[in-house]
Order: C-alpha cells, then structure tokens, then sequence
C-alpha cells in the first residue's frame, strides 16, 4: 500500500505484515540496535494542526530510529495562522522533498485529501472523531504480545465512542484480524456506524470519498463543498454509509451484548455484565472537548456507571489486560489504581508504539 489513511486500507495480511515487521523491530531495539540505516536520504515530514504527546513523538523517533530525515511541522506558529490551506502548506512541504507526511488534523478526512495533493505516502495520525489507524496497529501489536494472539480474542471498548477515532479504527482492525469486539457505554455515546460494524464495501472508505473524481484519487470527503481546506464531515458521511446501513436499534439489547450480526461489533450498556467475558478491556478517553453536542452525565455518574475501579477489575479473567490509548482523565474513566496496575498495559502501548510507526514508514517507503 502506499498511504495509511484508514484501518480499512489493510487487509488481515498486510495488517499482520505490519505487527510482524513491529516485532521484528522491537527485537532489534532489546539487542540494542537503536538505529538502522534503512531510510537513510528519505524525508518524513510530521505534520501536526492538532496538539498531541505520543504519536507526534513516537513517529519522530520512528523515522530517526530508520535514520529518516524528519522535519516536524506544528500548525501553531507557522504560516496557517496567516490563512495558508492545508492544500498550500502541503505543497510547500513537497517542494522541500517530503517522501512521507504524516498528519493530524481536527477535520475528518483531511488525510484523503491530502493524498490527492502530494506525491509521497500520507500516513493518518489521527482526523477529528474518525480514524487514528496506527494507534489501532500499537494496540493490536501489545494484545498479541501480551495473549499470543488475536483470532477470537474478546475485546471491549469502553467509553466515549462517539468521538473516538481510536475506537473506530480499532474496530476496522480488530474485525479484520478475527478478534470480537464489544463497544460499552452510553447509549448516547455510542455513534450508529461504529455499531454498524463500518463491516464491508462501506469500511473501504478510502475508495468512497470523492464523489465526481476519478477512481483512485480521493479528494473531498464526501459531503464537502470542496475547496482546498477539509472541513469536519461526520465519520459516517466519510465511510458513505446511509441512514439505512448504519442502523443499530435492531441489534441492541439494552442492558446486555446483542449479537454481533453482519459482522459488526456487539453493543452494551452494561459494563459489569461484559468484563467477566473480556481479554482485553479498553478504556476510551471521555473527550470533553468534543462533547458540545453529546448527552453527557455528570463525571460522577459517569464514572460510577462505566470508569473501571479495582471493584470491576476483580470481575476481569486472570488473563485479561487493561489499555487505554492516552492520554487519560484519572479518577474519570480509569481509576489511578488501576491505571498503574500490573494489569495495565498503558505505558507498554507508548513503546509499542514506536516499533508499530517504524513498521509502517518502513513498509510504506520500501526500506531495505
Ligand atoms: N493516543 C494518542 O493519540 O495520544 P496523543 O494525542 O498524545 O498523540
């Protein structure tokens, strides 16, 4: 593949060529190889309009670690502030030789934009409330290093749904490699294409978005006037799934797990009811910010109804593990406790996390 805008662009062998390439890289780094030369006179440019710690770090020091050049780009401070389009910006970046831009952007769908515009691989590290693939792939990768794999492994995903591209993309992924995965939360906070599963043609949404231009060359997402600069698109409207497809009353069971039929997630609303079921649990950050529109509890119910304590971790299998991509809103979602309990994996996936990104700049820019 040449861009990683969505979980949806891999198909199960491509995804596990990625975690086998990851381990192979952690490997490496335990023998205290920390840098290959295999990406040496290439460029990667990290471009970020959205603040961020771990990926934005995690990529720089993948692409050093390949011996990458890397020129890092922060909206705050440069030319955006004057005006300048993402469709200018990136071309500037292109005129200094980028092989490799990865973004963050608030508008979902920037990254399929951005792909029409320069000639190098576009990696999606992250596009408002749609998709972070390569947070999917570090979580994928510390599952199956943690429980040996990942076929048939059960999974909940636990929270704000609603506006978390890390949910989304794990669910693409997650499905893609055979594990089950439940989504839990409030019913307000669980979006209706998310529980739809995202399951078929409608996930390649790469090849969906540009209404009116030729095939394989994404544009606008769909539902945007165009012009050069994205604008927020709900997720749904970028997968093209209509109301129809996106349905999900049908299939819930309120206060219990529906069946996950036509392949897409199962849904509850009862978080005590799915843990003692569960390999993995894993909690979402409740993403304030983006709750102007949302029914939010008080934090306080909130958490009593759906924060993982040491009273719920008790109810998980011997086995299971605890994630949470970061960062975390302690004493809200997850308790500080548990947090920092052997069964959590939490500072273990920002170091997975690196090996996932040299992975995935290394298979993109065909490093030898
Ligand atoms: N998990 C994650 O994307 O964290 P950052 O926002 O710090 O990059």
């Amino acid at each position: 593949i040449k861009h990683l805008r969505s979980a949806a662009d891999l198909d199960a062998e491509t995804a596990t060529l990625i975690l086998d390439t990851a381990a192979e890289m952690a490997t490496l780094a335990g023998r205290e190889v920390k840098k290959l030369p295999t990406l040496r006179g290439r460029t990667v440019v990290n471009l970020f309009y959205e603040d961020s710690t771990r990926t934005r770090i995690s990529f720089e020091a993948a692409a050093k670690r390949l011996s990458a050049d890397v020129i890092n780009f922060s909206a705050k401070g440069s030319s955006v502030s004057k005006g300048e389009s993402l469709k200018d910006t990136a071309l500037t970046l292109q005129a200094m030789g980028a092989d490799a831009v990865v973004i963050r952007h608030p508008a979902s769908g920037a990254p399929h934009r951005l792909a029409s515009w320069v000639d190098g691989s576009v990696v999606n590290a992250g596009d408002g409330t749609h998709e972070h693939p390569t947070q999917a792939l570090l979580d994928a990768y510390t599952m199956r290093s943690r429980l040996g794999r990942l076929d048939g492994l059960r999974v909940a995903i636990v929270g704000d749904v609603l506006h978390s591209r890390v949910a989304r993309s794990n669910v693409l992924l997650l499905s893609t490699l055979g594990a089950q995965v439940t989504l839990v939360g409030p019913p307000t906070l669980i979006p209706i294409d998310v529980a739809a599963g995202l399951s078929g043609d409608a996930s390649r949404r790469g090849d969906r978005l540009v209404p009116g231009e030729a095939a394989g060359g994404p544009s606008a997402p769909a539902g945007s006037a165009g012009g050069d600069e994205p604008r927020a698109v709900s997720p749904a409207a970028i997968a093209g799934l209509s109301g129809d497809a996106s349905r999900r009353g049908d299939r819930l069971v309120p206060g219990g797990v529906a069946g996950a039929a036509g392949g897409g997630p199962a849904v509850s609303y009862d978080l005590d009811s799915v843990l003692p079921d569960s390999d993995v649990v894993m909690m979402l950050r409740v993403q304030s910010e983006r709750m102007q529109d949302s029914y939010f509890p008080s934090a306080r119910e909130y958490s009593r109804r759906y924060g993982l304590d040491m009273r719920r971790l008790r109810r998980l299998p011997e086995h299971a593990i605890v994630m949470h991509p970061g960062p975390m809103n302690r004493g809200m979602e997850i308790a500080p406790e548990v947090a920092d309990s052997p069964r959590s994996t939490i500072v273990e996936q920002v170091a997975n996390g690196v090996s996932a990104r040299m992975a995935v700049l290394y298979l993109l820019l065909g490093g030898k």
